[in-house]
């Protein structure tokens, strides 16, 4: 038997929100799985603006909730039906945010809530709906600045409040500020040349001909992309896998490891592989690269665009980067260890609300357990480099203090070209880049060796 039945666009968007929130997945693989049951002529044209729709309530998620819990007055929207609770987001969002005409943006939410609830609740919403339509966001916003003025700037700009006071301490008010403003920013694109097919100076060329301005990095082969016409993913060297998109600082980790020719290198948390694949390019495909990861799934898609890519000197091993052992032990280490990715809301604005502080505390358990893995793995006179996309001492400094004093690594001194120092005593030694001052990722370098 066929079934064929009509879905809005609101439900689409939706269920891609319960997935990021519940799930915890990606806004690009939850949009990616609803629409897996989407068809019809306009199926691409939704897809872009569903997207636009997930990364934008996820970006402004603390501000639509002061909304919404504003009027709820007593209860929160986390109260609600989690399904429900995201109508109320959509509707929120399009009148608060897109300017979308009140009694549209409430119409399309209730024929959802209609359809999927009952007749009181389609009440209740409606009722919502109007009390949010008339809240006076700007004059709220005063007084909560007035009353609580950490609360009022994790609201403003939509940041968890251990976030805003994080950077406070890091940089004082106004630089605190001004890091909030800039991962509020549009995404900025680097590309990466795979030197296996091309040089920085040929793809540069390449992309002016096909209207992407870019200008020159400190990373050797990664170019900033400044204007473009075409979506530079829809161009026939993207296809070709002549070169990838990559963050400025993450691609700087292999350069700093510099790994050559002929060595053994392990990648404890590789998936998705942008520095294992960077780190075979700057090989030449030659040696060997153990690319661990204990997701089978993002192995699975390592190995397709390992292809694409021309990558021919890479072993994928589905294991635990705590634990995992290989008794010849390794030249070099890439330990791009799971974090907060405090460092990356302005990619992913989803990651800013995944992440308390009992599981940050969880997660640096496990980045010591690699560190101590790491060092195990490593040949005598090996080297290898620790890095996070987070903001945090914690998950940076601290735990390069913890490898020296309790693991016997040592810190390498490296000539960084670029970026800032960090923090403590290692500070002098350690590389840090920040959204809003280098206009990429917030992002740890750290080389360590055994000597
Ligand atoms: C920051 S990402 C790595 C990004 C990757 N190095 C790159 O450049 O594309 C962290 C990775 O660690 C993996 N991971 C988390 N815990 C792990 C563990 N215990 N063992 C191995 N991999 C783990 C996650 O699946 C995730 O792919």
């Amino acid at each position: 038997m066929e079934l064929f039945y009509r879905v809005s666009f609101q439900e689409v968007v939706a269920d891609a929100l319960i997935l990021v929130r519940e799930h915890e997945m990606s806004s690009k693989h939850a949009l990616e799985r609803v629409f897996r049951r989407v068809t019809g002529k306009d199926r691409e044209k939704a897809r872009g603006l569903a997207h636009a729709y997930v990364f934008e309530i996820e970006k402004w998620r603390a501000k639509i909730d002061f909304i919404i819990n504003s009027v709820l007055k007593g209860s929160t929207v986390e109260d609600l039906d989690p399904y429900l609770a995201n109508l109320l987001r959509i509707g929120t969002f399009e009148i608060h945010f897109r300017k979308v005409p009140p009694a549209i943006a409430t119409d399309s939410i209730i024929r959802v809530v209609k359809e999927k609830f009952d007749f009181s609740r389609a009440k209740f919403v409606n009722a919502l709906m109007h009390s949010i339509e008339k809240f006076d966001v700007e004059k709220a916003l005063e007084r909560l600045k007035e009353k609580d003025r950490i609360e009022w700037l994790s609201v403003r700009f939509s940041h968890p409040r251990w976030y805003v006071e994080y950077a406070i301490e890091l940089f004082g008010y106004e630089e605190a500020v001004r890091l909030l403003l800039s991962n509020n920013k549009p995404q900025r694109y680097y590309v990466r040349a795979n030197t296996l097919k091309t040089d920085v100076d040929s793809l540069r060329a390449y992309l002016e001909e096909n209207g992407v301005r870019t200008a020159l990095t400190p990373v050797p082969d990664v170019l900033k992309v400044l204007e473009y016409e075409t979506p530079v993913t829809r161009l026939d060297w993207y296809k070709q896998g002549k070169f990838v998109i990559q963050d400025l600082a993450s691609a700087y980790v292999a350069h700093v490891l510099a790994p050559e020719p002929g060595e053994r290198v392990l990648d404890l948390a590789a998936a998705p592989g942008s520095k294992t694949f960077h780190a075979a390019a700057l090989m030449e495909n030659r040696g060997e690269i153990v690319a661990v990861d204990y997701s089978y799934d993002r192995l699975m898609r390592m190995k397709e665009k390992m292809k694409l890519l021309g990558i021919e000197n890479v072993r994928l091993v589905h294991a635990d980067g705590q634990s995992f052992r290989d008794k010849e032990g390794f030249d070099k280490i890439i330990l791009d260890a799971p974090c907060s990715s405090s460092g990356t809301y302005r990619q992913f604005p989803e990651v800013k609300w995944h992440f308390s502080e009992e599981k940050i505390g969880r997660i640096i358990s496990v980045q010591r357990n690699m560190l101590r893995n790491a060092y195990e793995n490593l040949r005598d006179g090996g080297e290898m480099t620790y890095s996070t996309c987070s903001i945090r001492i914690d998950e940076n400094e601290e735990n390069v203090l913890f490898a020296i004093d309790r693991v016997g690594l040592e810190l390498v001194p490296y000539d960084f070209s670029w970026g800032d120092r960090g923090f403590l005593e290692v500070g002098d030694k350690v590389f840090r880049a920040w959204t809003h001052r280098h206009d990429c990722n917030s992002f740890f370098i750290a080389k360590m060796g055994r000597h």
